[in-house]
Formats: structure tokens, C-alpha cells, sequence
């Protein structure tokens, strides 16, 4: 059975034991209201590590004042039972006031400027400092060999990356594709928050992309057009309020105006209150 830590001594002194054991530990960080894009960090981490730690904290650090905390999706019971079923060793279900996070004004990771201005970060100011505080924070608790991260918070794997190569952080950061439904809406905790006919558009986000994607595979490499390709898709769906399409170095972040090698084409939109997000990477071969 899986064994649910929410104390960090507690935790730490089971781990240690697991190291002098030996064999590798995964873990995957998440806010909980687990979903079959989680389950895929999971499974990867189960297939190349010995020990899998996932860890289950909606994190204050990285929601804005007008942002969803109170209302985000807390469903334990049901993260319990899927991590249990894919054979996940330990939960960490941290207490806010117990990883400190909660005090007037704590120490803080901040990630370059120049990776947080563009994207998500023009709209929500601090949220990567947030992201990158909590991640080092479990990293340095749960001390893995790999981490596992989705390709769909593209920024937030990008900063994090950056974060462990500037503070030596001795975890290899495990990039893992974005899980979609069969309409192609990329599975997020936050899909539940849509109405029937919010549900019916969402799919076009990545209609869109997918619509630059297959301009940029006949060739078109300025970033103007492949934009312009999800702008106009996306025109057509009148619930979905665009509030960016953005081609940028996939590793840095900065802006492209066109595609060398490697792009990343990210959106992020807003239908009704839900904001969703997507991406593609675009490669040349
Ligand atoms: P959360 O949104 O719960 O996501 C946890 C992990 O699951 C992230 O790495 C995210 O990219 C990945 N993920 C979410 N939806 C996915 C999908 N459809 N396909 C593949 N992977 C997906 O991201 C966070 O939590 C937090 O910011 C966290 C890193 C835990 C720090 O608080």
C-alpha cells in the first residue's frame, strides 16, 4: 500500500532509508485532482526509478490575488486510490504551515527576468517565483534522482530547468509529452471548471496549433505567419478570448521571428473564467 507522508521529518528519515537501500528515486510534483496527464509522469517514473514520490500541494506561492486557490480542485481520496493502483511507494501531502510557506515574507527562488516577462508571466506577475520556490523547496526535501514535469506548463519546465542548473540541484529534470483528450484538448485540472458549451470550443485551441504546425511542416518559418495561422482558427471560435499566441526559444524563452531549429508555439486563453493553456514544439529535421 502506498504510505502518505505529510510531515517533512517523517519523509526525509524514509527516503534516507530508501537511499541506503539503493535504487533511484522518481518523483513527480502536483497539485493534486490527478488525471491521466499525471498518471503519464507517474508511469514513466515508476518504469525508471526504484522508489516513486508524488508529492500533493496546491501551493499559495503561485497564485495570484484574483487567482483560483480557494476553488481549485482538492480531491485526496480519489489521488489516493489512482497513486495506489499504479504502485506509487510513498504520497507527501505536505501542511502549508509546515513547509513555511505562509509567512509574512519567505525566501524566494527568483528565476531571470528574462524568462518570466513573455508567456504567463506578462499576466501573472510572481507566479514562477512561486513555481521555482516550492519545486527547489521538494526537491531538496525529497532529494530524487529524476523529476518529472509536463510539456504542457512549457515555461514552468523551462524556468525549472534553468533553476536547477543555477542552484546545482543534483536532479535530472525529465521532460514528459502533453496527454490530450481524443478531441485534443490538453488535459487540465482546471477542464472541469468549463461549461457544456465552453467544453464544445475548447478543443479548437489546439486545432489551431496543430494548423501552424502542419503550415510550418510545408515550410513557413516566420513567426508572423505561424501565428497568424492560430490567431485566424481561433477567430472562428467566438467563446475563446486569446490572451496570447507566442513562438520562443523553447530553452530560453526569448521571443523568435522565425523558426531555426527549434520553436516552441504556446497559447494561452481565456473561456469564460477558465484560462487554459497549450503549446507545440516545432522541429525542423
Ligand atoms: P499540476 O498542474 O498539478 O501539474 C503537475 C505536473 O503534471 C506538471 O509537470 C504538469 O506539466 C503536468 N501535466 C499537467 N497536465 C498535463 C498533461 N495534459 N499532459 C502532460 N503533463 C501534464 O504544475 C504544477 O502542478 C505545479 O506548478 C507544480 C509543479 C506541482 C508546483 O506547484
Amino acid at each position: 500500500p502506498v504510505r502518505q507522508f505529510t510531515a517533512t521529518a517523517a519523509l526525509r528519515c524514509f527516503l534516507e532509508q530508501c537511499r541506503i537501500n539503493g535504487g533511484d528515486i522518481g518523483f513527480v510534483p502536483t497539485m493534486g485532482a490527478l488525471h491521466a496527464g499525471h498518471r503519464s509522469l507517474i508511469e514513466r517514473a515508476k518504469q525508471e526509478n526504484s522508489w516513486v514520490v508524488v508529492s500533493i500541494f496546491v501551493n499559495p506561492l503561485q497564485f495570484g490575488p484574483n487567482e483560483d486557490f480557494d476553488q481549485y480542485p482538492r480531491t485526496l481520496a480519489a489521488d489516493r486510490a489512482l497513486c495506489e493502483q499504479i504502485g506509487v511507494d510513498v504520497i507527501f501531502t505536505p501542511a502549508p504551515d509546515d513547509l513555511g510557506v505562509l509567512a509574512p515574507s519567505p525566501t524566494q527562488v527568483m528565476p531571470p527576468a528574462s524568462m518570466q516577462s513573455g508567456l504567463c508571466g506578462a499576466s501573472r506577475p510572481g507566479h514562477f517565483d512561486g513555481v521555482a520556490t516550492i519545486v527547489t523547496k521538494l526537491l531538496n526535501i525529497v532529494q530524487p534522482t529524476r523529476a518529472y514535469f509536463g510539456q504542457k506548463d512549457a515555461q514552468q519546465l523551462a524556468i525549472l530547468q534553468r533553476v536547477v542548473q543555477d542552484l546545482n540541484i543534483n536532479t535530472t529534470l525529465v521532460p514528459c509529452p502533453i496527454v490530450r483528450e481524443s478531441s485534443g484538448l490538453a488535459l487540465s485540472s482546471r477542464n472541469q471548471y468549463l461549461s457544456d458549451a465552453e467544453k464544445a470550443q475548447a478543443p479548437q485551441i489546439y486545432a489551431g496549433l496543430s494548423a501552424a504546425e502542419q503550415l510550418f511542416r510545408q515550410g513557413e518559418r516566420q513567426s508572423r505567419k505561424l501565428i497568424g495561422q492560430v490567431e485566424s482558427q481561433l477567430a472562428t471560435a467566438p467563446k475563446i478570448v486569446l490572451e496570447y499566441v507566442e513562438l520562443v526559444d523553447s530553452e530560453t524563452l526569448t521571443p523568435l521571428s522565425e523558426v531555426s531549429k527549434t520553436g516552441l508555439l504556446a497559447v494561452a486563453a481565456r473561456l469564460g473564467k477558465t484560462r487554459l493553456i497549450d503549446n507545440v514544439l516545432l522541429r525542423t529535421r
